[in-house]
């Protein structure tokens, strides 16, 4: 069946509905406490909410009750705190505990790609939704937050089905996010959309009583949170095909830079020429060692396998080039490598034999912790396999990096990480690494070359101070 509401109706004309546990506002939990899951259960509390975290992982949330957050986000640790204190937020391993307090449950598990292929696992999904489902002794709200393949609300909604005591008639909703790392606690709270794929009024009623508090800040700072009310397959598709578009965008422009390359063309310049046309818009348009991080990367693969399924695989065959465009900016760095040092460039890829390389970055972006499928991690691995000693540093990934590639060399300062090295590759775009004076760098290492793999650095200053410089898509200069 689908939403019989159209997105064009307004969130007025929704009819109020009393939360079942007969709480004054809806009672929330979140599972899965991970990136997601725990950003959202924080600042929900923030907004006035009575929420409950909840996972399997018990660590995880003894250090969660204990007002520990166990991922680097701006801002939420302090939330964290707050709303301990105020006692409008805790965490449990419980799911009876947690059928028994919440009216409205977020599913917000992770769905990663498949050891076998390229479709998402949704392995946690399900067990999420078995583990929860039987205890609902009440009328509630499961709304998926995680990232699915379409068409995985309706399959929730069948698990629900089994698992769930018949008489609690509990109910199914889809509600995709949208948080950015590094900003999660703004997207939480001021999000530029939100979207409610429903199929009954009092799931949308439902779903608009969990969001008053978004909807309440808005107002008093003047803005309008728009909403879209839809059906399942919309809902779910609305995150895939943003996700889809962003990636194909950023390979867009690293396609760019290939061209540019070949030509002599700026690649920094052309996106500035090309991105004043609103049209175009210059935002997601940095050329560079291209995207990677827990969600594009995977997003984009298991939209492929999705589309496949239905008959459409067709349909999807640029993202698939997007991937490769994304893929090879990664070997261009080692490309630009063997050619400032001078190295051979055999079949099998440069020998880059016992050169001291330095990296700068690991993590997948800036303000973040995260080195999920980082560009950065992954040219340091090749670099590695080349023969390079490499040494890596980044102010806030070392742990998480050194846990995936243990096999390279950690330093503890910038200082410490460029000090006799042949070459300084800058491969994610922190400030410190922008802001860095590339004369009192030069001092250190004991060879000025230098790879901007993020277009982060200003080449003619770097230049100046007697710096061979290599940027993505961008002329050279000795
Ligand atoms: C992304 C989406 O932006 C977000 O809406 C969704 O909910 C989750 O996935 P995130 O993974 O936090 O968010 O990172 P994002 O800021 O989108 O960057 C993704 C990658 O693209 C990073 O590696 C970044 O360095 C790279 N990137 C981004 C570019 O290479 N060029 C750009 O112009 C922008």
């Amino acid at each position: 069946m689908t939403s019989p509401y159209s997105s064009n109706q307004t969130l007025q004309a929704i009819a109020a509905v009393t939360p079942p546990s007969g709480a004054p506002r809806p009672r929330l939990t979140f599972l899965g406490t991970g990136y997601l899951g725990a950003t959202y259960a924080i600042c929900f509390a923030e907004l006035g909410y009575e929420v409950l975290g909840v996972d399997v992982d018990a660590a995880k949330i003894d250090k969660l009750n204990a007002g520990a957050v166990p991922i680097h986000e701006p801002g939420l640790d302090e939330l964290l705190t707050k709303n301990l204190t105020a006692g409008r937020l805790r965490f449990t391993t419980d799911y009876a505990h947690a059928a028994a307090f919440g009216d409205v449950h977020f599913l917000c598990v992770g769905t990663p790609q498949r050891p076998d292929g390229l479709a998402a696992d949704l392995g946690y999904v399900e067990s999420a939704i078995i583990s929860l489902a039987p205890y609902l002794g009440r009328k509630a709200l499961i709304v998926g937050k995680s990232t699915v393949p379409v068409g995985t609300a309706e399959w929730v909604e069948q698990l629900v089905g089994k698992h769930a005591p018949v008489t609690s008639e509990v109910e199914v909703a889809w509600s995709p996010e949208f948080l950015q790392e590094g900003f999660a606690v703004e997207d939480v709270l001021r999000p530029n959309r939100v979207i409610f794929g429903v199929k009954s009024e009092w799931a949308l009623g439902m779903l608009h009583s969990a969001h008053k508090g978004v909807f309440d800040l808005a107002a008093t700072e003047d803005r309008d949170v728009p909403v879209v009310i839809t059906d399942f397959p919309t809902a779910e598709l609305a995150k895939v095909a943003a996700n889809a578009f962003l990636a194909t965008k950023i390979s867009f422009i690293n396609a760019m830079a290939e061209v540019c390359e070949a030509s002599g063309a700026d690649v920094t310049q052309l996106a500035r020429a090309i991105g004043y046309d609103p049209r175009i818009g210059n935002k997601f348009l940095r050329a560079g060692v291209g995207f990677g991080g827990a969600c594009l990367p995977k997003d984009i693969r298991a939209f492929q396998a999705r589309a496949q399924e239905l008959g459409v695989g067709e349909a999807l065959r640029f993202l698939h080039e997007a991937d490769l465009i994304n893929q090879r900016r990664r070997q261009r760095v080692i490309q630009l490598a063997a050619e400032l040092l001078d190295r051979r460039y055999g079949p099998n890829g440069p020998d880059l034999g016992g050169v001291a390389v330095t990296v700068l970055g690991a993590t997948f972006k800036p303000n973040s912790d995260d080195v999920r499928d980082s560009p950065a991690l992954s040219v340091v691995r090749k670099l590695s396999r080349a023969g390079a000693h490499v040494t890596v540093y980044d102010p806030e990934g070392m742990a998480n990096a050194a846990r995936e590639v243990p096999e390279v060399t950690y330093a503890l300062s910038l200082v410490d990480a460029v000090r006799g090295a042949e070459l300084v590759c800058v491969l994610t775009e922190w400030d410190e690494f922008r802001n860095a004076d590339p004369t009192a760098i030069g001092e250190l290492v004991s060879g000025r070359r230098v790879i901007d793999g993020r277009n982060c650095l200003d080449p003619v200053i770097w230049a100046r101070a007697g710096w061979e410089y290599r940027g993505m898509g961008r002329p050279s200069s000795r």
